[in-house]
């Protein structure tokens, strides 16, 4: 299979990066972008439960059971299976969790080992959709992914737009192998956006309306029905895939 499309999503905290994900993730089904993998590497986030599929354990707690200063044989074969224990597998989409970093000790042998088992498992997939942290702290260390676009979001507030700009300059400073940038304006009308994106620096960029189905579904058990909510935002969507495709 060739280099997956991968989009990386990243924002501030409660921003819409897992609800922007899941939507990607979705469109690009309905684009015939699949298999999809979903990778939430936000140990705040919930990109599982959006995507209504709960892994068994995490690729934090993997590398808690592996860790130490070498790795036999052994064990990266425990690693290889380990590594499908954190996913959990849908018909056109399966979701991987990395969950926590690492505590103290020595995790080097484990770190490349998964690296490379994560990087093979994501060349199985046609796309790849990252529900990042506002710090890339998986994608500068923990993922191996070659990114066509960081989709950064924010809402039209001050310190969201400032953060956007935050971590579109660290996405530099790391030096991660990304070849477009978006942002994308969560909860917004068009006025504020040119704005935005002058201060972000971003000319790429899309937004998303606020959804009152997301509003009222906020503290209910279920996930929203991404289905509703897909027509009202492919628009956008099709663009932040376009942008990503063309850099494929
Ligand atoms: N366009 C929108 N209109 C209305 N509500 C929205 C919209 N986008 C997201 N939300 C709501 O905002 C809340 C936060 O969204 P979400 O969980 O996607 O943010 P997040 O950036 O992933 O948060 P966290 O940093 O906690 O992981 C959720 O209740 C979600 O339903
Ligand atoms: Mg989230």
């Amino acid at each position: 299979m060739p280099t997956p499309i991968t989009i990386a999503v990243a924002g501030k905290g409660g921003s819409g990066k897992s609800t922007l994900a899941a939507l990607l993730i979705h469109r690009l089904t309905q684009r015939g972008e699949s298999p999809i993998l979903g990778v939430d590497a936000d140990p705040d986030g919930a990109l599982s439960w959006y995507m209504n599929l709960e892994p068994d354990c995490t690729v934090g707690e993997l590398k808690e059971s592996l860790k130490g200063s070498n790795l036999p044989q052994g064990k990266a074969q425990m690693a290889q299976m380990g590594i499908l224990q954190c996913l959990a597998e849908g018909e056109e989409f399966d979701i991987l969790t990395m969950g926590r970093g690492q505590g103290t000790g020595c995790y080097c042998a484990v770190n490349d080992l998964t690296r490379r088992l994560l990087g093979n498992l994501a060349e199985e997939y046609r796309s790849v959709v990252v529900d990042n942290e506002a710090g890339l702290e998986h994608l500068s260390r923990g993922l191996p992914f070659k990114v066509n676009l960081l989709a950064v979001l924010c809402r039209p507030e001050r310190m969201e737009v400032m953060s956007a700009k935050r971590i579109i300059a660290l996405s530099e400073e790391l030096g991660l192998d990304i070849a477009n940038k978006a942002l994308v304006v969560n909860q917004s009308a068009d006025d504020a956006v040119v704005e935005i994106s002058t201060i972000c620096g971003l000319d790429r960029y899309v937004t998303i309306p606020r959804l009152p189905i997301l509003e009222k579904g906020r503290i209910s058990d279920r996930p929203p029905d991404w289905g509703k909510i897909l027509m009202q935002v492919d628009e956008s969507l099709d663009r932040l895939i376009d942008w990503a495709i063309a850099k494929s």
